[in-house]
């Protein structure tokens, strides 16, 4: 397949950064997409030119680092998949490919391709956790039990893989289908429920003071997600959100 590549290059966080234009010969159609971004640079590195910065660490679709808006999809064309899943059977030889980073003022440029997520660290950082009573006293955990719709909402919550694409394919930026995700995951669970009230509060403090938008409603978070994370995780956390402020205020 030739391919003719359009791609955002940005020297650094203050650069304005712009499209280029590249051409690109002989991709296998089995190649992943990530592959053929390797072939790229390294034809540039032989020419003596910058390859291109992006994000990737797995290639497996567990890290959630790979994080590229491809033709205006984020992750590219596919459902469930991250870029690294992506490949190039999923394009038509002369097509013309837009590479963009994730477009959200929470996530700013820092090369290229690679974005600052650490706004999500963060968020985890202000209760995404629980915490663990090492005394030697505790009860055993396989002590209690957990109905099975539970322990299953709470696993499909925990897939999130932090990668983004719900904040960058929302045109309000978003982080709320993210956060539900780890809310969800937590409140659901025996262990969770401790903390849940200081958890939803303070997640949702720092996600709206990293500057992320609130849900758009379109629904577009659950649509571009890799790992179909659900819209009721949204609606559970603005549950637990309405009940935690109550009850605060008592
Ligand atoms: S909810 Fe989905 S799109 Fe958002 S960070 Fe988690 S895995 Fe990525
Ligand atoms: S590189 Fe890890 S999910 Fe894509």
């Amino acid at each position: 397949m030739n391919l003719n590549l359009k791609i955002w290059r940005q020297s650094s966080p203050n650069d304005k950064g712009k499209m280029a234009d590249y051409k690109i010969t002989d991709v296998s159609p089995d190649m992943s997409f990530l592959e053929m971004l390797d072939v790229l640079n390294n034809q540039l590195i032989e020419a003596g030119d910058e390859p291109i910065a992006f994000d990737h660490d797995c290639r497996e679709g567990i890290c959630g680092m790979c994080s590229l808006y491809i033709n205006g999809e984020a992750h590219g064309p596919g459902k469930g998949i991250t870029t690294c899943q992506l490949h190039m059977r999923s394009f038509k030889d002369g097509d013309t490919i837009y590479i963009e980073p994730w477009r959200a003022s929470a996530f700013p440029v820092i090369k290229d391709l690679v974005v600052d997520r650490t706004a999500f660290d963060r968020v985890m950082s202000a209760g995404g956790f629980v915490s663990v009573n090492t005394s030697g006293r505790t009860q055993d955990a396989n002590n209690i039990p957990v109905p099975k719709e539970d322990a299953d909402k709470a696993f499909d919550a925990a897939t999130c893989i932090g990668c983004g694409a719900c904040v960058a394919s929302c045109k309000n930026s978003s982080a709320m289908l993210f956060v539900s995700a780890k809310v969800s995951q937590l409140a659901l669970l025996p262990q969770g429920k401790v903390e849940r009230t200081e958890r939803v509060l303070n997640m949702v403090k720092q996600m709206d003071e990293e500057g992320f938008g609130n849900c758009s409603n379109t629904g577009a978070c659950e649509v571009e997600c890799p790992k179909e994370i659900s819209l009721e995780n949204i609606a559970r956390m603005n549950r637990e959100y309405l009940v935690a402020s109550v009850s605060s205020e008592k």
